[in-house]
């Protein structure tokens, strides 16, 4: 390709200097307020601000026409009523309970201020501009004190300032590195962090867009190669209240079932049903704990989606059960390509039903993918979505209640990597290129599966993960970061990564652990495992031609290191559990990094390596081959290593020792997390529970412990456990109040074990107003479940 050569560095290449070719908004003429916002006519074209909340506003330019506002896949956040009161003198300024905006003339300009006054997002010189052939851009001020997070899945460090984004869905396979950009999601959003205050962007946009936060100095910008500048801000002041106000906007994610967040083994491929018993009866025998086994692209005939090949799978109904029966689930890969085959029936009724792409002319669009020349459904469609939806009742009627979706960005085996930019796609009844919706096609795809498999299970919720995405992927999949290989690097690549996705509204994200390409081995599969086990995600999986790397694959040694880490996932189960509600309440990410709950400490702006699990618990795995040894940062307060009980100092750089089988984690005192009983997967449920607190001398703690049946919707309507737990501790005692506010779902264990560590000296205990003996530093008590 033309780019592999020096053609890459051709003079003719480079960008054009400064704005010239892109034209201002220019000024403003005239203005009217309507009913769902401002609305303005400048000498470049139009722009609209609407409120959706007092902390989010919504700003859209369209040089061609009056803004369309009604159009957008990604935003399922409705507009509120928002009280904006106006001052017209020179400028207009409209201002929010949160924000203000000052809208100057000539030239037109927003500055958006928070109600203290302090500059948000500002234009000076540049503003919003654009091509005659299409372009859109925003030009906004950048602060030398600005740190950039979030824009989905993407390489790199963790702040991404000083760099250049671009948005278009990729299947990337080689090369792979810190420089490879784009990749499988678009998710056009980031947030800025300064001094210890955040504010976010979001471009609803579907267009290839491009972020420059790196070609100069004191702006950056956002492009799209097409449609509409439609941008959202959020106005923080918090990282968490930027997350929640983007996820308003963007929706959440459903309440995951408990058996996606097990362990799971996969393999490109496990190609027959011998070798899928083999690898099952190996989790058996040596109990280690196991909940998905995944069918790669080989357990089709000659990869036709709904299909199996019979002779590698002659019973796979059979295969299902009795591995359901085990506690272990099935998750079979869907791509979306449809093999050209006039003796297939899904391609029989593809043509017949009128469900795949097509050029504007009727001609049918055909790449070739695993099948050879194949078809794709058009996505955009509803027709064609419920269509596929409802296909998917071949796998569940096999008992399969989870899906993966594959080369859904689309990947296409030719040159330019995906479809044909000029397919026209119906886009439920408002027609669109391929260049204008490429980046949600695996959205819709994602949409069309989930919704599909949701209605067909009747209740029980599905599971989907999914490679594509668009801003939103959260409400329908599970996110895991595509073809990483088996490099030191890239498990290094993958925290910064899971991170930013969290940060980006998708918090289920996680990546191949142990490599996808390339050959893992012993010591790195084992240090993946470490940080896998605590990653919202935990997949273990494979290409094919690589070194096997199942749990046991490098010898016993190994082998009873990653089994105990994956018990050790087992056990936190309940504590992963609350995060993953609390991300589907608020948006705010199971996995984050440290200036989530640490944002005015400026040690954690740009802090990769390590990550937090909640609000409370550090981990810090080892990432380099022969290193035992390594710096952890601790923000304020005290911490207790989780293993040995050592106290270590915040607001200080350890060294910390680790040994292959120790994964170094810390739990700030004056907290608590939640411990399940070991099983041999989820579908054994948990007969004890125990609450943590690790004790301290200062300070309060509340804690949200939810509960719920694990797989169905019944939540929704009010079926949970929710125990409120409250903790104050002074130099003298350690006050616990536990609460059951909500007990319509009756588990197992009727009392929670709460054993509290750490206590200083002297100090007394107290549990819901009861004093308690301790043992040394230690007391035991069991609290009733149940709401007396
Ligand atoms: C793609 C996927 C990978 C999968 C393979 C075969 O490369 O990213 O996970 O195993 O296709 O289906």
């Amino acid at each position: 390709m033309l780019n592999d050569t020096s053609f890459a560095i051709h003079p003719q290449n480079s960008e054009k200097i400064g704005n010239t070719s892109y034209q201002d908004i220019g000024e403003l003429l005239e203005f009217k307020k309507t009913e769902r916002g401002y609305r303005f006519q400048c000498t470049g074209g139009y722009v609209y601000i609407l409120f959706y909340r007092p902390d989010i506003v919504r700003i859209v330019m369209n040089p061609n026409q009056i803004p369309e506002l009604d159009d957008s896949r990604a935003v399922v956040g409705k507009q509120q009523l928002t009280e904006v009161s106006e001052v017209r003198e020179n400028d207009l300024t409209l201002n929010s309970e949160k924000l203000q905006l000052r809208i100057s003339r000539k030239p037109f300009r927003i500055q958006i201020l928070d109600q203290q006054g302090t500059p948000l997002l500002m234009e000076t010189s540049r503003g919003m501009g654009f091509k005659k052939t299409g372009e859109v851009i925003g030009y906004k001020v950048m602060h030398e004190d600005d740190h950039y997070y979030g824009f989905g899945e993407k390489t790199g460090f963790l702040d991404k300032r000083g760099e250049k984004y671009e948005m278009w869905n990729t299947d990337v396979y080689a090369p792979h590195n810190p420089e490879t950009d784009p990749l499988y999601q678009s998710i056009p959003y980031f947030m800025t962090l300064r001094n210890g205050r955040a504010h976010g962007l979001f471009f609803d946009n579907t267009y290839k867009t491009v972020f420059d936060l790196k070609s100069e100095p004191d702006y950056f910008s956002f492009m799209a190669e097409g449609g509409q500048l439609d941008y959202y801000m959020f106005a923080g002041p918090s990282p968490k209240d930027v997350v929640e106000q983007y996820t308003y906007l963007t929706g959440r994610m459903p309440v995951p079932p408990k058996w996606a967040l097990g362990y799971h083994q996969s393999r490109y491929s496990y190609e027959t049903e011998q070798e899928v018993r083999e690898v099952a009866g190996a989790f058996l025998e040596k109990k280690i704990p196991l909940d998905v086994i995944y069918f790669d692209i080989h357990y089709m005939n000659g990869y036709r989606v709904f299909t199996f090949d019979h002779e590698r799978f002659p019973d796979p109904e059979r295969l299902i059960a009795d591995l359901k029966k085990a506690g272990i689930r099935v998750v079979p890969i869907v791509d979306p390509g449809v093999k050209k085959d006039p003796e297939y029936p899904i391609y029989q009724e593809g043509i017949q039903g009128d469900h795949f792409c097509k050029y504007l002319e009727g001609n049918l669009y055909t790449g070739d993918v695993w099948p050879g020349e194949s078809a794709f459904p058009d996505f955009t469609d509803e027709k064609v979505r419920k269509w596929w939806g409802e296909k998917h009742a071949f796998y569940r009627e096999l008992g399969v209640e989870g899906i993966w979706n594959d080369m859904n960005e689309p990947a296409v085996f030719n040159e330019t990597k995906t479809m044909d930019t000029s397919v026209m796609h119906r886009n439920d009844g408002k027609p669109a290129t391929h260049r204008a919706l490429h980046n949600i096609y695996g959205f819709m795809m994602g949409k069309a599966t989930y919704e599909g498999m949701k209605e067909g299970l009747q209740g029980k919720r599905p599971f989907l993960l999914t490679r594509a995405g668009f801003a939103g992927i959260q409400r329908y999949a599970a996110v895991w970061t595509g073809d990483n290989r088996s490099f030191w690097e890239h498990l290094q690549m993958s925290l910064p990564m899971v991170m930013n996705l969290g940060l980006s509204g998708v918090a289920f994200a996680g990546t191949d652990v142990g490599g996808f390409a390339h050959d893992s081995n012993g010591e790195l599969l084992t240090r993946w495992m470490q940080a896998g086990a605590f990653t919202p995600y935990f997949r273990n999986h494979s290409a094919i031609g690589t070194r096997r790397q199942e749990p046991w694959a490098f010898g016993e040694e190994y082998e009873a290191i990653m089994k105990k880490y994956i018990e050790l996932r087992y056990q936190w189960l309940p504590q992963l559990y609350n995060l993953f509600r609390q991300a589907h309440q608020t948006g705010v990410p199971v996995m984050r990094p440290l200036l989530m709950e640490y944002p005015d400490d400026p040690k954690t702006y740009r802090l990769h390596d390590q990550f937090m699990i909640g609000d409370n618990v550090i981990v810090a795995p080892i990432m380099s081959p022969g290193v035992t040894d390594r710096a952890v940062y601790l923000p304020e307060g005290e911490w207790a290593d989780y293993f040995s009980g050592d106290m270590y100092e915040g607001n200080k750089v350890h060294l910390i020792h680790a040994e292959l089988d120790q994964l170094p984690v810390f739990i700030k005192r004056g907290t608590i997390i939640a411990h399940g009983s070991m099983k041999q997967s989820t579908m054994e449920k948990d007969k004890q529970m125990t609450f943590h607190v690790y004790a301290h001398h200062q300070g309060n703690y509340q804690y949200t412990f939810y509960d719920d049946d694990g797989e169905t919707f019944d939540y929704e309507k009010g079926k949970f456990l929710e125990i409120h737990v409250s903790m104050n501790c002074t130099k003298e005692k350690v006050e616990l109040e536990l609460k059951t506010v909500q007990n319509e779902y009756h588990p197992l264990y009727k009392t929670i074990q709460v054993v509290i560590h750490h206590l200083d000296e002297g100090q007394k205990i107290e549990v819901n107003g009861k004093s308690i003996a301790r043992q040394q530093n230690q007391a035991v008590i069991s609290v009733p479940v149940e709401r007396s």
